[in-house]
């Protein structure tokens, strides 16, 4: 069996390498393709029976048909969010489709974590200050996060390994989370989410993409945020009306923001643009505010994750080749996701 993987790194073939000559040797062939899955490059699958892909692919209605009509039968998300996934199309095509659901939750965590306390404590512009041999300590202000309320957004794995985090920090926590369970409530309060925004110093999104959580955080849940709290999105940008963010920004209403993920990421993330103009204005206009850190989609990114990636996404080929049930396949019931290690997520 040959597997098509697109928007392959040299990290990823590091790891799914290591993984396959190791655990899954006659499994199966794979082919690399450094680009990303889109209208034009799926005919490149045409010789596979399975492709594997990450976060900024297309795997729309268009692409699966074509996909479907070259002969692939397996799509291998090497993401646990699959937002980009036209799972209803997929179904009807009888596709099987599975993510890494948690490769590790305590990675984007800490990432998470990492973002506020930069922004806050303003390492990276110390950094750049000491090595130009600038001691001054003007302009470089915190606060002490003991005794702050932090506002977490989504309570599954990412989210409650958030949580853990701050608690430590001695913050006040509250959470918004319509399909949550109880694990949260050793750590803080379940809230509304205008509680969780009018009360929070530090608002953390850890919910997936939907069609009922995208532009989350727009103009009206912004005005409801308290004056001159942090937003920070380890998640997935579509959650963010990026306009609104920057109106709220050049306000001063809100006092800091930190991304790692941009809803129109996919044109620029994980290559290298340095050397061209960059056509994206609302993304340039936010890259001017000292208050904003942007990163480009590395939350998940330590050695630990891509080797559960690596793992998981040939243990799932290794699933559908067998015939095997699959913990990790996308099965939609009626446009409702259903799987025993989420709430039924409506497509
Ligand atoms: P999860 O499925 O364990 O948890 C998501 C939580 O969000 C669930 O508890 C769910 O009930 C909740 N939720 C659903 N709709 C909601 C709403 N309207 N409001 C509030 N909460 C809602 O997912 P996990 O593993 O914690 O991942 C969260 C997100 O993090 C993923 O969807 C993905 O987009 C993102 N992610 C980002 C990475 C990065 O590198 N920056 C890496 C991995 C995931």
């Amino acid at each position: 069996m040959k597997l098509s993987v697109f928007s392959a790194k040299s990290y990823d073939r590091t790891y799914l390498d290591e993984v396959l000559s190791t655990t899954f040797p006659t499994l199966c062939e794979i082919e690399y393709h450094t680009f990303a899955l889109s209208a034009e490059t799926a005919p490149l699958a045409s010789t596979s029976t399975a492709v594997s892909v990450f976060v900024n692919d297309t795997l729309d209605n268009t692409v699966l048909h074509a996909l479907h009509a070259t002969g692939v039968r397996a799509i291998l998300l090497r993401c646990a969010g699959f937002n980009h996934v036209d799972l209803v199309t997929a179904e009807k095509l009888g596709l099987f489709v599975a993510n890494v659901p948690a490769y590790s939750p305590e990675a984007v965590a800490e990432f998470a974590v990492t973002l506020v306390q930069t922004l806050n404590r303003k390492t990276h512009r110390a950094y750049t200050r000491v090595r130009e041999g600038n001691f001054n300590i003007e302009g470089l202000l915190g606060t002490t996060l003991h005794g702050k309320t932090v506002g977490i957004v989504g309570v599954g794995r990412i989210g409650l390994a958030t949580a853990r985090i701050f608690h430590g920090f001695g913050c006040r926590l509250l959470a918004y989370d319509p399909f949550a369970g109880g694990e949260f409530e050793q750590y803080g309060s379940m809230v509304e989410l205008d509680t969780l925004l009018a009360e929070s110093n530090i608002v953390s999104l850890h919910c997936p993409l939907t069609e009922g959580t995208r532009h989350l955080i727009n103009e009206g849940t912004l005005a409801r945020m308290k004056p001159g709290a942090m937003l920070v999105n380890t998640s997935r940008g579509g959650l963010i009306d990026s306009t609104a963010v920057i109106e709220a920004l050049k306000t001063r209403h809100l006092g800091g923001l930190a991304l790692d993920v941009y809803e129109a990421e996919g044109e620029l993330f994980y290559n290298d643009h340095s050397g061209e103009i960059i056509d994206d204005d609302v993304l340039m206009r936010l890259m001017t505010f000292p208050n904003v850190l942007i990163c480009g989609h590395q939350g998940f990114f330590t050695s630990e994750a891509l080797t559960e990636i690596a793992g998981v996404t040939l243990s799932n080929l290794s699933d559908f080749a067998g015939g095997k049930s699959c913990a990790n396949s996308l099965v939609t019931e009626g446009h409702v996701l259903v799987r025993r290690d989420t709430a039924p997520v409506r497509l």
